[in-house]
């Protein structure tokens, strides 16, 4: 059993809490008071079933405190879960927050090693090592979903760990490796080769989003049955059935900024695909927009602001971009979200009451299906075909 101290309690903090904390002891800092208070009495800020079940099930082995002074000299490991915000100035994650942290662990704790599981441009940890002189900073991609995070996390579908000292990664490989439920390949290689492969693994899913999107609004125009085209097309064991499914486009908190961080990343190598995925993602944004504005109507309905079902983030969230649009051609909205403790969003009626919602909308606009839906479907405009995330 070690004793591990993870900084950071968001969707990735709090799911590899969850997971190493079915055999290991783990502490958890966050600076957010409430979200501290919460958790020490096991009560979840995140919407994900597993995660109240495993801060319930494993409370014996979880510690939480807004004092990282708290883990001091008590701990094996320090995981970094912080956020990396892309700053458009810079044209860069904002790793600020990721920086001063490491230098306040190798201040207060030198010896102890650190793995970064933020998402981070390539050669962060490399520079962080060099800067702080040490070799001890691994990092390991995390590729968790939200909506199932701790499903993912028991269940990865890889880990991988980036390294300069081969037997570091591998010791630190086999405490997430020991806590999965489903023996996962484990890949190993530079620092900057595994933080090149989150920024490609994440810039090929809004490619392959922006993709049948694009299929999709051909479709809405020509007036064909997108579910039958996709299922053609998606028929070829190397395009695959999977991830697939229309929307209003990519958002989300991982998507947008991590394809915009790869673009940056590029400079002077020649490159066009990942710009176009953007700006495929825009014009999705835009057609759809358009769609609903063409009809005139009174007023429209947002049914939900999160972009997956089960999640309970909004950040970028696509459909906050089509509101926008909307709203900018004067036509009033009214939003559904019953997760929203707010009256008003964007200058918007926030809804809590489902069925005075349909009843009041003239359009209700759902980037996701739900089956509350059924007795408006038609005045209901959604591209979930598939009905999944
Ligand atoms: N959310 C996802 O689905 C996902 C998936 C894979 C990777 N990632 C990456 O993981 C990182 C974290 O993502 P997230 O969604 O968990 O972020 P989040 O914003 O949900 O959570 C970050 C937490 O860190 C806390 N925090 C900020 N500064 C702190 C500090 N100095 N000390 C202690 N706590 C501090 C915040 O209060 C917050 O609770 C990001 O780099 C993200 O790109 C996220």
């Amino acid at each position: 059993m070690k004793r591990i101290t993870v900084i950071g309690s968001g969707y990735v903090g709090t799911a590899v809490a969850c997971l190493l904390s079915t055999k290991n002891m783990v502490a958890v800092i966050d600076t957010d008071k409430e979200i501290i208070h919460k958790l020490s009495k096991q009560i979840s800020h995140l919407d994900d079933p597993q995660i109240k079940k495993y801060l319930k099930k494993n409370k014996n082995n979880l510690k939480f405190s807004t004092e990282l002074t708290s883990a001091i000299s008590k701990t094996d490991l320090y995981i970094l879960c912080l956020p990396t915000d892309f700053l458009v100035s810079k044209n860069e994650f904002d790793t600020k927050n990721l920086k001063s942290v490491i230098s306040e662990l190798t201040e207060l704790d030198p010896k102890v090693p650190i793995l970064i599981k933020s998402t981070v441009p390539m050669h962060f940890t490399d520079e962080m090592n060099k800067e702080f002189n040490r070799d001890d900073i691994v990092f390991s991609p995390e590729f968790l979903r939200e909506g199932q995070a701790l499903y993912d996390s028991f269940y990865p579908s890889r880990i991988i760990f980036g390294s300069k000292k081969p037997s570091l990664a591998t010791k630190i490989a086999s405490i997430f490796k020991e806590a999965a439920k489903n023996s996962p390949q484990v890949l190993f290689s530079s620092a900057a080769e595994s933080e090149s492969i989150k920024l490609f693994s994440n810039s090929y899913l809004a490619m392959r989003v922006a993709f049948f999107n694009e299929l999709d609004s051909l479709c809405l125009s020509k007036s064909f049955d997108a579910k039958k085209i996709i299922e053609g097309v998606c028929s070829d064991a190397r395009i695959g059935n999977e991830y697939n499914n229309p929307s209003f486009g990519f958002g989300g908190y991982c998507l947008p900024k991590d394809t915009k961080q790869l673009i940056s990343q590029f400079k002077d190598i020649p490159n066009s695909l990942i710009t176009s995925v953007i700006q495929s993602n825009e014009k999705r944004k835009k057609y759809i927009s358009n769609k609903i504005i063409e009809k005139k109507p009174k007023n429209v309905g947002i049914y939900r602001l999160q972009m997956k079902e089960g999640s309970d983030n909004f950040k970028e969230s696509s459909v906050i971009n089509i509101i926008k649009k909307i709203k900018n051609h004067k036509i009033p909205i009214i939003i559904y979200e019953p997760l929203l403790r707010k009256q008003t969003f964007l200058n918007s009626k926030v809804m809590t009451n489902f069925t005075e919602f349909a009843a009041s909308a003239s359009i209700i606009l759902a980037n996701r299906y739900n089956e509350e839906l059924n007795p408006y479907l038609e005045k209901t405009f959604t591209r979930d075909i598939f009905q999944e995330n």
